[in-house]
């Protein structure tokens, strides 16, 4: 089954073709944050704006790379939420009309969980040879710019939600310490580089363990680092590498505590990571390690699958198509003429 995967929640357009959830024909990603990149985070109208723009040829071009048309698809998926509304409403109507156009079924995917079922896409190659995918039941963390959460996933396309964060999401706070120390926007790949030259400093920031829930907390550390850059500021006596790395420090070890606490309580021995902070060199060397300590088969995707992508979306649609009923699948003779000319 040839699935079509549209992603627009922020300022990501993407669109992929994906065989049977597992297999990519395509992937194309256009994104507008050079645009965003002045104003220091991301701006919702211009987010939307550049998705209005850019989504035709985004998946003409999936169409494309895949070597495939409209009639070899089976089934539309798209981004329902979360995300921008402006962002979202885009995808949604262009899928939404298509479907009805193409009178193909369509089924609406939840962003977050398509993070974690990253973790079971291939590319495809000339021998489409791959190694099984992870095995199931497997404890879920997504960490991105606007979401930390833990799953626990019996059965895709089904996530149950054990905790997430009570204030900032670990990207967010990431972003936001970055832009202290005036890194640029998005600060997490920033760090992530500086970090690695500020090993063994012997700053402490703490970070909220709350230790009795399988929620988060970001927003104290960000305030902690602001607190000790203002007090250092004006001798210019602080190291930005040393920051890095006690902020880092700090937040992948209460990430990596928590997965682990998950897994030994409901004991099991898979763990998924996913969402642009699962490209942090720090947290996935962290959990490597410790889950050879605790016989955990840790896994992430791959670092272009880490970040938002229309192939994460197509390859949980095909579990939705497979579980639930479609969300529509009307008949092109429903519409305006004006709609099924353009199709
Ligand atoms: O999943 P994503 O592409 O978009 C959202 O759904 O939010 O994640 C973007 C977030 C940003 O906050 C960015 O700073 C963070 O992922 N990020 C990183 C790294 N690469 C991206 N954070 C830490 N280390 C990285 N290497
Ligand atoms: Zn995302």
């Amino acid at each position: 089954m040839n699935i079509l995967g549209i992603e627009t929640s922020c300022d990501e357009t993407s669109a992929a073709v994906v065989t049977d959830g597992r297999w990519i024909h395509s992937n194309v990603v256009a994104s507008s944050l050079a645009q965003h990149r002045k104003f220091g985070g991301i701006i919702p109208e211009i987010a939307s704006r550049r998705q209005l723009e850019y989504i035709n040829s985004v998946v003409e071009q999936a169409l494309d790379e895949s070597h495939s048309s409209l009639k070899n698809i089976d089934a539309i998926a798209v981004t329902r939420s979360p995300g921008l509304a402006g962002s979202l409403l885009v995808g949604i109507s262009f899928a939404r009309a298509l479907a009805c156009a193409t009178r193909k079924p369509l089924v609406e995917v939840d962003h977050i969980h398509a993070h974690l079922y990253a973790n079971f896409l291939k590319k495809l190659d000339a021998t489409n040879n791959a190694e099984d995918p992870p095995s199931l039941p497997a404890v879920g963390l997504v960490v991105s710019g606007g979401h930390s959460s833990l799953f626990v996933v019996r059965h895709w396309p089904r996530c149950l939600l054990l905790g997430q964060t009570r204030d900032d999401a670990a990207g967010e706070a990431f972003d936001k310490v970055a832009k202290i120390l005036d890194l640029g926007y998005p600060g997490g790949p920033a760090i992530d580089r500086l970090a690695q030259q500020g090993e063994n400093s012997e700053i402490r920031f703490p970070c909220a363990e709350l230790p009795d829930s399988f929620d988060f907390s970001f927003s104290g550390i960000k305030t902690a680092v602001l607190y000790y850059v203002n007090a250092h500021r004006k001798e210019k006596e602080f190291s930005t590498e040393k920051i890095a790395y006690a902020f880092q420090k700090s937040v992948t070890q209460v990430l990596i505590d928590k997965c682990f606490t998950v897994c030994r309580k409901k004991n099991i021995k898979t763990l998924l990571v996913g969402g642009g902070v699962a490209a942090n060199s720090a947290l996935r060397k962290g959990l490597t390690a410790r889950a050879q300590e605790e016989m955990v088969d840790v896994h992430f995707p791959p670092l272009q699958l880490c970040l938002d992508n229309a192939a994460m979306i197509a390859g949980l649609g095909h579990h939705l198509l497979h579980h639930r009923a479609p969300v529509r699948k009307k008949r092109a003779s429903n519409l305006p003429r004006a709609v099924k000319r353009h199709f």
